[in-house]
């Protein structure tokens, strides 16, 4: 009997639990979060693509510290923060393409996390030559998706 009890209470927890992750993201919070991924990526991103164009030294310390970190944080559940509902407000600058062309999208967010890996590993390899031809090659799937997915200015 007992144990009955601790089965069920078990059973319905785990049911809350897959409940709550499973319920779509408020249109709000989820422009908020793929907002802030975003801006943490380009935080990261940024001074890499600097030293690749020559515009600061290159620096082999940053380039593997801000890669590991990027490589983290595109494994973030980034497709949730896109629901439907989300297409409008909190200066959101997506477009309606997003929903339209889900596989084309998410698409993008696979060979994005893909090259980002690669770019993270490659910088542990120290050489200089490899960490520009993937940096170029990753900034290639931001570049894509944006001109794909993102109003243009
Ligand atoms: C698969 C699609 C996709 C890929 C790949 C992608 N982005 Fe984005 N990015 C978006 C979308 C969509 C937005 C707009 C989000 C919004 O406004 O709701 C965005 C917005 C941004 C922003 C603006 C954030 C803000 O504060 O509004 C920055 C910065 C950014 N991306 C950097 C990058 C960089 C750097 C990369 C590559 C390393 C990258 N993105 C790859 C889809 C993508």
């Amino acid at each position: 009997m007992i144990m009955r009890k601790v089965l069920l209470t078990a059973t319905l927890a785990a049911t809350c639990w897959a409940g709550v992750a499973q319920a779509a993201m408020k249109p709000d919070d989820a422009i908020v979060a793929r907002k802030a991924v975003m801006r943490v990526i380009g935080l990261n991103f940024g001074p890499l693509g600097a030293m690749v164009k020559g515009k600061v030294p290159f620096n082999q310390e940053v380039f593997k510290a801000n890669t590991q970190r990027l490589k983290l944080v595109s494994e973030m559940p980034v497709e949730k923060y896109f629901p439907k509902g989300s297409e409008t407000g909190k200066g959101t600058t997506v477009t309606q393409d997003v929903w339209n062309e889900w596989d084309e999208f998410e698409e993008g967010l696979k060979k994005w996390r893909m090259e980002l890996s690669k770019l993270a590993d490659v910088a542990q390899s120290g050489d200089e030559a490899a960490m520009r031809k993937q940096f170029a090659a990753t900034a290639k799937t931001c570049k894509g998706c944006h001109d794909d997915f993102r109003e243009k200015k």
